[in-house]
């Protein structure tokens, strides 16, 4: 049985991640190693928790002792690496820990992986490397990196670092770069499912600058079935962009889930546009559709509907999360609205 060290498995899409291999495969066992940090939550984990080809270990991928125990107790295969700090505004509010999981924790885990040597990395990575588009174009492989906010530059940093590894020390890693992700478990400061509780509690709907940011939606378990398809046939030292060629403007995201809730569109607030906010991002998911075989199985509409439905019928998973620390992010960010 091969064994999988998947970092950060507790959070959105580390927890489908493993959700999806363990009810779909059996002969991997995974190492879920995760800090859980606000982001971080094995309610998302409790119908695998006592799979029998799976362990949790919470713990920081910064620390070198204990990452290289478990490379010594259970003798990787893989490495996928999840584990980040995932959110832009807060990446503007203070970077520090940003570079410091992101950058510094993918060095120990690649450094563990060259001294015990493994036959795959995946580092999981975010179109937001490449910068914003203009109206037109589309992100690919080869569109120079060029981040623009801490978040994505630190997660440029770490896809840099790995490609190093490979380049200088022949370790086998992949990077995939995916553009955004919606479903369930997504921690409640992302659009999607801001909006969606907003609404649900009658709340102000904040909405940045115009609105007219364009981002490229993909639904989490075709990106999970992308880093499954990377993991066992992607070719060491190559990029892959994975999206659904699903723009849309982030106005129109809001307004649909409105619509959906049938609620006003009087609940919409534009606020102050994020500083330096990329105007538009999308991808050309060309290459891993030609060489890898992979192609987005998930239609927008129903998968979107499925979203809203899941939160609509998990209100004690995200009722539980948006007290407290994040009430008072919220107020941060957002003021009293
Ligand atoms: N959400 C998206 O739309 C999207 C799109 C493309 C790429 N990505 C990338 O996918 C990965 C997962 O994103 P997500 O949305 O699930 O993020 P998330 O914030 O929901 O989850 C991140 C997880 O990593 C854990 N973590 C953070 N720092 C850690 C550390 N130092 N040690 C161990 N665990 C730590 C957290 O506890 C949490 O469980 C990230 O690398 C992100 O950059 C996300």
């Amino acid at each position: 049985m091969k064994k999988i060290l998947v970092t950060g498995g507790a959070g959105f899409i580390g927890s489908n991640f493993v959700n999806y291999i363990l009810t779909n495969r059996d002969d991997l066992f995974l190492v879920n190693l995760d800090k859980l940090t606000y982001a971080g939550n094995l309610e998302n984990l409790k119908e695998v928790e006592n799979h029998k080809n799976y362990s949790f270990i919470k713990g920081d991928i910064t620390n070198n002792e204990l990452v290289d125990y478990l490379f010594k107790k259970y003798s990787f295969n893989y490495v996928i690496n999840f584990a980040a700090e995932s959110h832009v505004d807060r990446s503007i509010l203070g970077s520090e820990v940003f570079f410091r999981s992101n950058v510094v924790g993918t060095n120990v885990l690649l450094e563990a992986s060259r001294r015990y040597g493994i036959e795959k990395f995946v580092q999981i990575s975010t179109d937001e490397v490449y910068g914003s588009l203009g109206p037109t174009g589309l992100f690919t492989e080869t569109t120079p990196v060029s981040p623009n906010s801490p978040y994505s530059s630190s997660k440029a940093a770490s896809d840099l670092m790995a490609l190093s590894f490979f380049h200088t020390f022949g370790l086998p890693v992949v990077i995939t770069r995916c553009s955004n992700n919606y479903g369930p478990f997504q921690f409640p400061e992302k659009l999607i499912p801001l909006m969606i509780i907003n609404s649900l509690n009658g709340k102000k709907l904040p909405v940045y600058g115009d609105g007219l940011n364009v981002r490229d939606w993909v639904y989490v378990i075709d990106h999970n079935r992308a880093v499954e398809i990377v993991l066992e046939q992607g070719k060491a030292g190559e990029v892959y962009n994975i999206g659904a060629s699903r723009e849309m403007k982030n106005i129109n995201i809001v307004k649909l889930i409105l619509s959906k809730l049938t609620k006003p569109e009087g609940l919409i607030e534009y606020v102050k546009d994020r500083p330096g906010h990329d105007r538009r991002y999308a991808i050309d998911s060309s290459k891993i559709q030609n060489e890898l075989g992979w192609k987005p199985e998930f239609d927008f509409e129903n998968a979107i509907n499925e979203t809203i439905e899941w939160y609509l019928k998990n209100k004690n998973w995200w009722q539980g999360i948006i007290t407290g620390e994040y009430q008072k992010y919220y107020k941060t960010l957002y003021g009293d609205r």
